[in-house]
C-alpha cells in the first residue's frame, strides 16, 4: 500500500473560543482530519472536552474525520457517547485498558475505526496480538497531558518497530505520532515510519494556522522523498 502522509490538527492547542473557525484554518492548510484529545483529570493531569463539543464541532465540520483520541479511565464508558457525538476514529491507551480486545471491538461496534495508544514507557509488544484489529496505532512522543512539551526521541525506535512488524506480518495499520511534532522533528519522524502526523503547538500556537499546517505537510512530504 503506498504510504500517504496526513497530517492531524490537535486541537488542544487552538483557540477555544473560537474552535471551529481556528480549526478550519488548519484544514485549508492541507490537514485532513482534526485530532480531538479528551482528557479526564485521571488518566492524565489535565481536563478537556466531552460529547457535546464533539457533537458541536461536528455540526460545524460535517465533513472531516474527527480522531478522538480519549485519555481517559474507563473508555467503555464512554465510547458509545463519543460515537453518537460524531467521533470517526477512536483510540484507548493500551494503559487504560484492562480488556483491549473487548474495547477495541465495543468501538468498531459503534461505526468508528478502533485504534490503540501507547505511552512512551509502554513496550510495542504489548501490542502484538491485537494488531490485526486496529485502524491504526499512536505512539505518543510526549507524556500525554499538555500540548507544546518537547519530543521524546526514543519514541522514533517504536515507529520504527512498527512499521517493521507491520511489514513482517503484511499487515495494514497505520502509525500514528503524538507530541512535540514541529518542523524540526517531523523529518526523523516521518524517516522512521510515521504517516499520521499530530500537530497542536506547531499549527495553532503562533501565526498563522493555515501557514503553519501547509509549511508542516511540506516539510513531511520533502522527507518522505528524500527517504526514497
Ligand atoms: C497531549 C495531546 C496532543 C497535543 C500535542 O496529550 O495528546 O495531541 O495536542 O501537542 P503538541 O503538538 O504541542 O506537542
Ligand atoms: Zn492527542
Amino acid at each position: 500500500m503506498p504510504r500517504v502522509i496526513e497530517l492531524a490538527p490537535s486541537i488542544l492547542s487552538a483557540n477555544f473560543a473560537n474552535l471551529a473557525a481556528h480549526a478550519k484554518q488548519a484544514l485549508e492548510g492541507g490537514g485532513t482530519l482534526l485530532h480531538v484529545d479528551i482528557m479526564d483529570g485521571h488518566f492524565v493531569p489535565n481536563i478537556t472536552i466531552g460529547p457535546p463539543v464533539v457533537a458541536s464541532l461536528r455540526k460545524a465540520l460535517p465533513d472531516t474525520i474527527f480522531d478522538c483520541h480519549l485519555m481517559i479511565e474507563n473508555p467503555d464508558q464512554f465510547i458509545p457517547a463519543f460515537a453518537e457525538a460524531g467521533a470517526n476514529w477512536i483510540s484507548v491507551h493500551q494503559e487504560a485498558c484492562v480488556h483491549l480486545d473487548r474495547t477495541l471491538h465495543l468501538i468498531e461496534d459503534h461505526g468508528c475505526k478502533p485504534a490503540v495508544v501507547l505511552n512512551p514507557a509502554t513496550p510495542v509488544e504489548t501490542l502484538n496480538d491485537v494488531l490485526d484489529l486496529v485502524h491504526h496505532v499512536l505512539v505518543m512522543s510526549i507524556n500525554p497531558g499538555f500540548g507544546g512539551q518537547n519530543f521524546i526521541r526514543y519514541s522514533l525506535k517504536k515507529m520504527e518497530a512498527l512499521a517493521r512488524i507491520r511489514e513482517e506480518r503484511g499487515l495494514d495499520f497505520r502509525i500514528e505520532v503524538d507530541g512535540g511534532v514541529n518542523l524540526t522533528t517531523v523529518r526523523d519522524i516521518v524517516r522512521a515510519g510515521a504517516e499520521l502526523l499530530v500537530a497542536g503547538s506547531a499549527v495553532f500556537e503562533h501565526g498563522d494556522a493555515k501557514d503553519n499546517a501547509r509549511q508542516l505537510l511540506d516539510a513531511a512530504r520533502a522527507a518522505t522523498l528524500a527517504r526514497a
